[in-house]
């Protein structure tokens, strides 16, 4: 991994170089068509328009030219969230969500001391990516997320961060 923020290449698990770099209002009819295959629930353009304009950590994973993956992070207060994180179903499998997670941790851990974010309690794959990168479990906020045919719990997770 190189040591410039602004850009950095990325390695994916047979190898293959990817570019992490900000996203920026250009990318956004890509991200959000990935948020659209990849979400059930997905977020509204709006929200990515302020992230992207704002102070967040708002990278993008990019493939020859194609945005492949994102994830959004704030931070404030010695604190930072972990807002989203989605890699295009077409590159899921690869070994690209890890190496994102461990991305953006990297980027974030010099603005807070922890790190929390909120999962589905159904989304299992995500909370084994999380698991493997040092976060554990701080609870459970019921009936937080919007599902097909009623509401879902939200497992809460936390990992240190070292500087
Ligand atoms: C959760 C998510 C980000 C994971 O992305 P991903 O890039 O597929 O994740 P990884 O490739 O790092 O790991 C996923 C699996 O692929 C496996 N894998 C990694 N590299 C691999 C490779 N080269 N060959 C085969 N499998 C591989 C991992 O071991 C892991 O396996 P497991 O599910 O059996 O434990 C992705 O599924 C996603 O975007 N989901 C929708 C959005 C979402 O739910 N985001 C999280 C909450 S906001």
């Amino acid at each position: 991994m190189s040591t410039t923020v602004e850009e950095c290449i990325l390695e994916d698990a047979s190898g293959l170089c990817l570019l992490s770099r900000a996203m920026t209002e250009a990318d956004i009819d890509e991200v959000y068509a990935i948020e659209h295959r990849a979400h059930t629930h997905p977020w509204k353009r709006s929200i990515f328009e302020t992230r992207v304009r704002g102070k967040d950590f708002c990278r993008v994973i990019v493939q020859k030219n194609q945005v492949v993956a994102y994830a959004i992070a704030s931070y404030g207060g010695g604190d930072a969230e972990l807002l989203n994180i989605v890699v295009d179903p077409q590159h899921q499998r690869r070994g690209i969500a890890g190496l994102l997670l461990k991305h953006i941790i990297s980027l974030v851990a010099g603005h807070a001391d922890m790190m929390f974010l909120e999962v589905r309690v159904s989304n299992q794959k995500a909370i084994d990516l999380y698991s493997c990168e040092g976060f554990f479990e701080t609870g459970h906020r019921k009936s937080y997320y919007p599902t097909n045919n009623g509401r879902e719990d939200a497992l809460l997770m936390a990992c240190q961060l070292q500087a």
